[in-house]
């Protein structure tokens, strides 16, 4: 089975887990049997679709969709409980050496567990995760690129025996853009649009990875950028607000020609008058197709 597995990263609070939701929407109605996993110790979704509870096993919440919440720590109890099983290599798992080296580097531990847990299908090893398609709400900008560093820490630090070979081997997997997809989220604005540009090119430089930018948030204008201008000096309240508008398309297509300079993988996102969150999440899915 070929697994496709999505990273959704950006900013905070750009809409990295409504994209991540939309994009999940999006694959199941392809027929794809598709997991959404959020990485947080409190589920996001949980409130946000008022579901009864979301966990570390998947709970299905439409046709071909399910979520799951996913911690380092959940991760990394389930992984040495699938290990334990094989005697011989909880030996060489445990092995002294190993568990110094391995000790030095723990702050990388619950990053590598999730990782190791998210490419585990395409990689054959660990408990079966029967999805076609995992969309992963990853972490904000700085974090995300420490998940991403955690496989090749640890195979630097443990370069023998099970560790460093599972480590290698999700580090090969995350770099494979065959495998995986990577999705920067941000908003028509400086400070994300700086944000995203500077992890664009790292993610570029360390991994050679090249992800798509998402602009969300984009004020969708169906009148003419000239009519706009002419209302402008209207003097009223309807002035104020074309100057606004106008204002707003002029930024924002700025913020696209610097995204552009990056890349011709973009997608805009309108700015969505929603309020219910599978409706938002419905009308996301629509401008993502
Ligand atoms: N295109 C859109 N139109 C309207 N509202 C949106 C759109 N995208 C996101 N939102 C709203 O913006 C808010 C932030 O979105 P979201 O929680 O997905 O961001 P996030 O990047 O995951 O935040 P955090 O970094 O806190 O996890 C939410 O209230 C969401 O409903
Ligand atoms: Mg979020």
């Amino acid at each position: 089975m070929k697994q496709e597995i999505h990273f959704v990263t950006g900013k905070g609070g750009v809409g990295k887990s409504v994209v991540a939701a939309a994009l999940a929407l999006c694959k199941s109605r392809e027929g794809q049997k598709v997991l959404l996993v959020e990485l947080r110790d409190q589920s996001f979704y949980k409130d946000f679709f008022d579901l009864p509870s979301v966990g570390f096993q998947p709970t299905a919440i439409k046709d071909n969709l399910s979520v799951a919440l996913w911690t380092g720590e959940a991760c990394l109890q389930e992984y040495a409980r699938h290990l334990i099983k094989v005697e011989s290599l909880a030996k060489l798992f445990f092995e002294n050496a190993v568990m110094k080296a391995f000790i030095n580097v723990a702050p990388a531990l619950p990053e590598l567990a999730i990782l190791g847990k998210v490419t585990s299908g395409p990689r054959k090893h660990g408990p079966p995760l029967p999805f076609d398609c995992i969309v992963v709400d990853a972490f904000a900008t700085g974090h995300f690129i420490a998940l991403l560093e955690a496989p090749k820490g640890m195979a630097q630090a443990v370069q023998f025996g099970p560790m460093g070979e599972q480590s290698r081997s999700i580090d090969a997997c995350i770099r494979n853009q065959d495998l995986c997809s990577y999705h920067i989220v941000t908003l028509p604005e400086e400070l994300p649009m700086k944000e995203a540009s500077e992890l664009y090119q790292r993610l570029g430089a360390e991994f050679s990875i090249n992800p798509d930018i998402i602009l969300n948030k984009m004020v969708s204008l169906t009148m003419p950028l000239a009519s706009l201008q002419e209302a402008k000096s209207e003097d009223s309240d309807i002035g104020q607000f074309a100057a606004y508008l106008a204002h707003q398309a002029e930024h924002q297509s700025a913020m696209y020609k610097k995204a552009s300079e990056l890349t011709n993988k973009i997608k805009n996102i309108p700015l969505i008058f929603e309020t219910k969150s599978w409706p938002l999440v419905e009308k996301i899915a629509e401008a993502l197709k």
